[in-house]
């Protein structure tokens, strides 16, 4: 049976990605060493991070003021990173609490400066993204969340601010087409959009950089990384390579405008199913809805476990709701086929009829 990848992370990658690192994982470019074995100072490899480099760069649309490093531990660590890196200990940074993720990068600022949460959705339980609020002109930086993976919310435009602009794109890295010179730092854990588990995207403008007085561990330090060219110590190869041929992917595939056309798509026939079946309810204000993950419910809760198991049955996966919030999540990510939503929403249709 046809398995369809609803999964939020690790999730869906592109068939011939798979098969690509797959047969590097045996013998990369015929060299008759596996991607595993492979010196990371070796030309095969720094052949490989310049690729992926230059890819971000150029699908950003970003020009030499900025820079693209791999690094380790997940957007987690730059929960910690970004304002040990940029935040002196009696500065404030501004943040915005749009979800889990937002919620636990502000929680591990307040560790190193003065934070500032300028704006907060958890008076409705995170269904909308805030608007027109103030962003005080002395703030170190505004932090955000451009997708919100748990609660299904994404912004679709920006604040506009003359501070720095900083964005958690975890979950919807290289989805659409943005101004990404907008933004001064912008970070994402590679396992969604752009690869394999393991290493974290974090794109810089490099003036933000260096205007503090905290010495910072060579380790945790943006300078010394871009100095290093991210091989300050032995990067995660493998995730960098994946990264490189999903990149390449997208490219290939007509790039950001491409990809995000066909989210619009794949978004639209699920909300639109969701709204027209009187037996499903999505919270989410239809404005802030986001294009990467579906979140949504059953009216009749007592459903819920029947609705998932036939998901199981006929190889839907990874639809069920995040833990804290319940429900459904249908994560699209780029890699996932149009024919899947197809499937998915038919199931929607035939489990409303018969219940
Ligand atoms: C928006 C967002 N930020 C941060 C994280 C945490 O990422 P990691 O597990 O790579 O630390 C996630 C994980 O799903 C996420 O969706």
């Amino acid at each position: 049976m046809k398995k369809h990848n609803f999964n939020s992370g690790p999730s869906v990658l592109p068939q011939e990605v798979l098969q690509q690192a797959a047969a590097a994982v045996i013998d990369f470019n015929n060299i008759g060493l596996s991607i595993l074995e492979i010196g990371h100072r070796t030309n095969w490899f720094v052949e490989v991070l310049e690729e992926a480099r230059n890819l971000v760069k150029e699908l950003m649309q970003l020009d030499d003021t900025y820079e693209v490093l791999f690094l380790h531990g997940g957007a987690t660590t730059q929960f910690m990173q970004v304002p040990m890196n940029l935040l002196d200990t009696n500065e404030t940074a501004a943040y915005c609490d749009n979800g889990i993720w937002g919620n636990k990068a502000w929680k591990e600022a307040s560790l190193f400066g003065k934070v500032n949460v300028v704006a907060s959705s958890t008076d409705k339980n995170h269904t909308y993204i805030n608007k027109g609020f103030d962003i005080p002109a002395d703030a170190k930086y505004l932090h955000i969340t451009s997708n919100n993976t748990v609660e299904g919310t994404q912004w679709h435009s920006f604040p506009q601010t003359d501070i720095p602009l900083i964005a958690d794109m975890s979950s919807d890295i290289f989805s659409r087409p943005l101004n990404f010179k907008q933004f001064s730092l912008i970070y994402a854990g590679a396992q969604k959009n752009m690869g394999a588990a393991g290493v974290n995207l974090m794109v810089v403008k490099k003036d933000i950089l260096g205007k503090i007085s905290r010495p910072i561990p060579a380790i945790m330090d943006y300078r010394k990384h871009i100095e290093a060219g991210s091989l300050m110590n032995t990067p995660p190869v493998f995730a960098v390579y994946v990264a490189m041929l999903t990149l390449r992917w997208i490219k290939k595939e007509g790039g950001l405008k491409e990809m995000e056309k066909r989210s619009i798509a794949k978004a639209g026939l699920l909300y639109d199913t969701i709204d027209t079946l009187p037996i499903f309810h999505c919270p989410i204000a239809k404005e802030d809805r986001s294009l990467m993950n579906a979140v949504f419910f059953i009216k009749d809760e007592s459903l819920q476990n029947k609705f998932l198991e036939e998901c199981k049955l006929n190889g839907m996966i990874g639809v069920k709701g995040y833990r804290t919030v319940g429900g459904i999540r249908v994560s699209m990510y780029n890699a996932l086929e149009y024919e899947s939503v197809v499937a998915f929403t038919d199931l929607m249709k035939d489990f409303a009829n018969k219940n």
